[in-house]
């Protein structure tokens, strides 16, 4: 017996398993499988593995157990940042319904959550764009502007307003593909930027080496900006649910706007925060308190230094935070799943979103 990641006794036994990548918050890879009854039989880490996690197995992504008898007896090598990590679960059949996860809810502070993430970012950049390239526009120049994982497109429904005069900031662009949409569709001007160097390197054109619009490396926390400098501010789903200090973050967008200036954003929808980050029907059963604002995080086993954190807020929480930052509110929109949208993005899938919401677009403005 011994005692490997997350304290689990580890025993060792008969290989038979499984390992495939699929999108799950709570617990990481290892609390998977434990906390649906399975007996971890060995786990290979030769080297210090990145954040203890392999490439797309943080808690949103850890990886599935098999449930049926015909994925057995695989063993899956995954190959991550540093090093390779080996897990090989026993035979035991997982329980039919799901047990929620005993960990992965704590306290990160700010420092903590935005080093955490800058780093998972960098390193799951590659992974994120090969298996979203589609919908970034990865490939494309000209960018794509989606605003969730419901194709809510930008094109359709003009939140950012006419910005051909403008000056736009994006935070947490990653790639910036809605910044390169604007770029191409018209723009006064545009700024781009996001805590991730590895998010911010797929913005670089292939083809010539420099970057289709202005990007900057910075925390959203902290905005490298001169107040009053920008007509809009946006992001589709950057920074905000990372960062420890949502209510910082506003007061930042509010600072660097001018007066009159738009903010817009879409985050996570926080009723999602009671499931399981799962596409299937188990990401339909509600198990944590909408109310408990712990992070979800994760740690490397061996430093214990927090490698990944996702903070959630009540919608109440969000509304409040833009009123104390000085932002009217003009809406608060929640995309439906498209009746002929069959593509899944993580545990955004059409099983889950035809019956509950996935994401929240938030629109607001500051008075003249
Ligand atoms: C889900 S990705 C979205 C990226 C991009 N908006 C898109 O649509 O592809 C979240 C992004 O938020 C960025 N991020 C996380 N914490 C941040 C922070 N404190 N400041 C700025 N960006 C941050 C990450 O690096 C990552 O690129």
């Amino acid at each position: 017996m011994v005692t490997l990641l997350c304290g689990h006794k580890l025993r060792p036994g008969p290989l038979a398993a499984v390992c495939r990548q699929v999108p799950s918050r709570p617990g990481n890879h290892i609390n998977w499988f434990v906390n649906r009854g399975w007996i971890i039989d060995l786990v290979k880490q030769p080297l210090p593995v990145f954040a203890g996690h392999a490439p797309g197995t943080k808690g949103r992504s850890p990886i599935e157990a098999v449930s049926g008898p015909e994925r057995r007896h695989t063993t899956k090598t995954i190959t991550p940042w540093q090093g390779r990590l080996q897990i090989t679960v026993s035979s035991t059949p997982p329980p039919s319904s799901p047990i929620p996860a005993a960990g992965g809810f704590g306290h990160a502070d700010a420092t903590e959550s935005s080093r955490a993430n800058r780093l998972w970012w960098d390193f799951d950049a590659d992974n994120y764009h090969r298996e979203h390239s589609r919908f970034l526009g990865a490939d494309q120049p000209e960018g794509k502007f989606l605003w969730s994982p419901e194709y809510f497109d930008e094109a359709d429904h003009h939140l950012l307003g006419d910005v051909r005069d403008k000056d736009v900031l994006e935070f947490g662009c990653g790639s910036a593909p809605c910044s390169r949409w604007l770029n191409h569709t018209g723009v006064g001007t545009i700024t781009a930027f996001d805590i991730s160097a590895g998010m911010l390197r797929h913005g670089v054109d292939a083809s010539t080496g420099t970057p289709v619009v202005p990007l900057v490396q910075a925390d959203a926390l902290a905005m490298p900006f001169k107040d009053n400098c920008f007509d809009v501010a946006f992001t589709a789903y950057g920074a905000i649910g990372f960062v420890a200090d949502s209510q910082q973050l506003m007061h930042e967008a509010a600072r660097v706007l001018r007066p009159g200036g738009r903010l817009v954003f879409s985050v996570l929808h926080p009723f999602r925060w009671v499931f399981r980050d799962e596409p299937g029907e188990e990401g339909l059963i509600a198990y944590l308190s909408y109310f408990d604002r712990s992070p979800y995080i994760e740690r490397d086993p061996v430093t214990r230094t927090i490698t990944y954190a996702e903070h959630h807020r009540t919608i109440g929480d969000r509304i409040r935070e833009l009123l104390a930052a000085g932002f009217i509110l003009d809406d608060f929109i929640e995309p439906e799943w498209p009746d002929n949208l069959e593509e899944s993005f993580n545990q955004f899938s059409p099983t889950r979103g035809r019956i509950i919401p996935g994401t929240a677009i938030i629109v607001a403005h500051l008075p003249d």
